[in-house]
């Protein structure tokens, strides 16, 4: 067995005792396979019991574990120490742009809540008759969405996004992404709702397509593309009101 040490630097916050966030340092041994999750664990197991962090799944599929690994937003369970063996130490905080509730955990309700805005589901065209065995998708069909329904609200993209930290009502990339992936599902009836949300300033609007949310996207969603195109059918949508008003 290998080995090898690792420090890491956490920020702690235990709102109860302490005036402000702070850092503490720790030192794990790990192997090749070690995850900065099992490193939490280790840390938690052995060092610091009150450590606060989010995990659920351990395998990038609940979102749970995002936080900032050296400045970047990761999924703790899909990036491993060994990743980071030219650096001395790992730091370890919080995702950016979201109120810290403790130590590594912070309130990602405001994201939450733009997600819930652009109704993330399908709204049956007869809602007489909702999806029925006889309401076939063709593969095809499917493909008009599929990358952007692989989405698991992580929370990575907006913790990238420069105009999300500059403006808190722009409703920001994975919303924009779960609106276009709704949008393109054949099955569903609500595009003159979500069009509203997609046209206002903070919506795709808001975005100015630096594409750091599609950098740090553990699930290669592409939050960025779907803006794009997003940006396309709002244009469309505007002219499309245009000459109808004018005729
Ligand atoms: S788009 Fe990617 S980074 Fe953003 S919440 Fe979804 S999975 Fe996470
Ligand atoms: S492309 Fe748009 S949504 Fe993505 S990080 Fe840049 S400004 Fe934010
Ligand atoms: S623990 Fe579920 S995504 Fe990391």
């Amino acid at each position: 067995m290998e080995n090898k040490k690792k420090k890491f630097k956490i920020l702690r916050y235990r709102p109860e005792t302490d005036d402000a966030p702070h850092y503490e340092t720790y030192e794990v041994s790990y192997r090749h396979e070690t995850s900065i999750l099992d490193a939490l664990n280790e840390i938690r197991d052995t060092q610091a019991p009150d450590l606060s962090y989010r995990s659920s799944c351990r395998m990038a599929v609940c979102g749970s574990c995002a936080m900032m690994i050296n400045g970047v937003p990761h999924l703790a369970c899909k990036t491993f120490v060994r990743d980071y063996e030219k650096v001395d130490i790992i730091t370890l905080e919080p995702l950016e742009n979201f109120p810290i509730e403790r130590d590594l955990v912070c309130d990602i309700s405001d994201m939450v809540e733009k997600i819930e805005r652009v109704k993330p589901y399908i709204i049956p065209i007869d809602k007489a008759k909702p999806l029925t065995e006889d309401f076939v998708q063709s593969p095809r069909q499917l493909e008009k969405y599929r990358q952007f329904a692989q989405c698991i609200n992580c929370g990575c993209c907006y913790a990238a996004c420069p105009q999300y930290k500059l403006n808190k009502e722009f409703i920001g990339p994975a919303a924009l992404t779960l609106l276009y992936r709704y949008n393109h599902d054949n099955r569903d009836a609500g595009t003159p709702q979500r069009l509203e949300i997609l046209n206002q300033d903070s919506g795709a609007w808001g975005c100015t397509m630096v594409g750091y949310c599609s950098d740090v996207c553990p699930k290669l969603v592409d939050p960025t593309s779907a803006i794009q195109l997003g940006k396309g059918a709002s244009a469309f949508d505007y002219i499309k009101h245009f000459f109808k008003k004018n005729k």
